[in-house]
């Protein structure tokens, strides 16, 4: 099996144009492979199209009602995608996503035949296994786990091989991708022990995420 290969596009770019044209440099370098595009929701149903797998980087717990604002999973599957991003480290932080709406989140996008992708990962002054055990104990074996130190997001200060392969240990016959700070020079280290990779800023860059993908095909 191939690694999965995810990028998430964050808040970016600023036009429904910018988008169309960040997708189109990719879209035939990724047509049937195992690479996903988690674009904002609101450009989910202009980019999606056949041979290509998308997500969204988020969901709500409750699939319809007076929830204003609020997109639910079956939204997301019945326009086409296969994956929801749960529980980003920026959600959990800026929109204050706790531990049990992560699992809510994930129980209700599975029931919706949505594969989920649950990021963990402690901060500088935390430890790494206390947090990740409390951020994994109401979550279902089969979900994909986006380990992502807060520390090596956006850094550039990526977490070194030997941290990644005693945070995979730990989580032992779960799917362990790696995000932080990910480019086309670190990626093949971190494919060579994960399922796979969780992308932020370098799939932004088309050059530079297309030599990772090279990497992984
Ligand atoms: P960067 O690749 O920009 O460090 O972001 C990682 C991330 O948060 C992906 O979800």
């Amino acid at each position: 099996m191939k690694p999965l290969i995810i990028a998430n596009w964050k808040c970016n770019p600023e036009t429904l144009k910018e988008a169309q044209e960040l997708f189109n440099g990719i879209k035939k370098d990724i047509e049937n492979k195992n690479v996903v595009i988690c674009p904002p929701t609101i450009f989910l149903s202009s980019l999606i199209c056949e041979g290509i797998k998308f997500g969204a980087q988020n969901c709500f717990s409750e699939n319809k009602g007076a929830y204003t604002g609020e997109i639910s999973p079956q939204m997301i599957k019945s326009i086409g995608c296969e994956y929801v991003i749960i529980g980003h480290s920026e959600r959990r932080i800026i929109f204050n996503e706790s531990n049990v709406d992560v699992s809510n989140k994930v129980i209700k996008a599975q029931q919706s035949g949505l594969i989920p992708i649950v990021c963990i990962g402690e901060s500088k002054d935390q430890n790494t296994f206390e947090i990740i055990e409390e951020q994994i104990k109401d979550i279902d074996k089969d979900v994909l786990i986006a380990y992502e130190p807060l520390w090596a997001i956006g850094t550039g200060e990526n977490a070194s091989i030997e941290k990644v392969k005693e945070v995979r240990d730990f989580l032992k016959e779960r799917k362990v991708l790696y995000g932080g700070s990910v480019n086309s020079q670190n990626a093949k280290d971190y494919l060579e022990i994960t399922d796979g990779l969780l992308i932020g800023g370098a799939s932004l860059n088309n050059e530079e995420f297309l030599k990772i993908i090279k990497t992984a095909y």
